[in-house]
């Protein structure tokens, strides 16, 4: 079992919006959807764009180069039902958001 990584700080992060972090060699989306964060691989699948600087409106997060969009909260293509971006634990602790590598699904409040 992967170590928790301190990511971002919640302030960093407000509901409605998406920023992009690197550890750990990986580039992570975390989005915070009506106050609950969600971290998603940070590439897009379509050609490596930068997820964590999409748009996120809702539950929805569109790819900044191309357009595809993703359910945030699932890592689920919009369109496609065998796209799905990886997704991985996230937590908080005293203002800080941490995520951990190497397992699927958790939001964090
Ligand atoms: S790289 Fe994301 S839609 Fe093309």
């Amino acid at each position: 079992m992967s170590e928790w990584i301190p990511i971002a700080t919640e302030a960093e992060c407000p509901p409605g919006t998406c920023i992009e972090r690197v550890a750990e060699d990986r580039v992570v989306a975390i989005a915070n959807v009506a106050g609950r964060y969600h971290a998603l691989d940070g590439l897009c699948p379509h050609q490596g764009g930068p997820l964590g600087r999409g748009t996120l409106q809702g539950t929805t997060l569109t790819c900044p180069w191309h357009g595809w969009q993703f359910d945030a909260t699932t890592g689920r293509h919009c369109l496609s039902a065998t796209v799905r971006q990886a997704i991985h634990e996230i937590r908080t602790d005293a203002g800080m958001i941490l995520v951990r590598f190497g397992e699927v699904a958790g939001t964090a409040t």
